[in-house]
């Protein structure tokens, strides 16, 4: 599917655009079970990085999939689908010099390993929202572990379809034990440490 196909490379180099914005481009990746707070993590990091002046976008995995991905549904295939998409768009944002934040389950260990392996050494960031199943479902934020549970959604992720915690995410962040401040002030501190900005 990619013969006759060139590259072009323009003259402006990512670390051109990097210097431009003042930080580096980089994923942080949130991967955790549905109602785990990943959606709340990345709207609040994004406002935090908005006012420290830094450029940051955030995809998420109810938004992606009315849009980009509305014909994907939720099969193991699918959701394969669905993070090897945003990982090609994750890395188009980061060639941009932008700060990505992606809020998807991503259940798959493997299909997040190939995001990792399309970017830059250091450029991934997979940040574990860890949050046991049992209290996801007593949030219920969204009706959808009732509905599960009732069997009216197949392939409910923890209730009939698998999630594949991450062996060594670079963070990891637990929402039923930490605050809200504390998770971003986390992540904050891991980006400021190793001088993402
Ligand atoms: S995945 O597994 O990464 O492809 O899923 P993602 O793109 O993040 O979409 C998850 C959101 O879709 C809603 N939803 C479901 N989640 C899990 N399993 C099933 N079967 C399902 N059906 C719909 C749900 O709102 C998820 O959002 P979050 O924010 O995770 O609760």
């Amino acid at each position: 599917m990619t013969n006759n196909l060139f590259w072009h490379e323009g003259k402006i180099t990512a670390e051109d655009r990097e210097k431009l914005l003042g930080q580096k481009g980089v994923v942080i990746w949130l991967t955790g079970l549905s109602g785990s707070g990943k959606s709340t993590i990345a709207r609040e990091l994004e406002t935090v990085l908005y006012r420290a002046g830094k450029l940051s976008y955030v995809l998420d995995g109810d938004n992606i999939r009315m849009g980009l991905n509305k014909d994907l549904g939720f099969s193991e295939k699918d959701r394969q689908e669905n993070i090897r998409r945003i990982g090609e768009v994750a890395k188009l944002f980061v060639d941009a010099g932008v700060i990505v934040i992606t809020a998807f389950i991503s259940p798959f260990r493997a299909d997040r390993d190939k995001v990792r392996s399309l970017l830059p050494e250091g450029k991934f960031i997979e940040v574990f929202v860890d949050c046991p199943l049992e209290v996801c479902e007593a949030r219920d934020v969204k009706g959808l572990y009732k509905k599960a549970r009732e069997g009216k959604i197949p392939e409910f992720t923890g209730i009939t379809s698998p999630y594949e915690p991450p062996e060594k995410p670079e963070i990891t962040v637990k929402t039923s034990e930490q605050s809200l401040k504390e998770c971003v002030e986390i992540i904050i501190t891991y980006l400021r440490k190793n001088f993402y900005f």
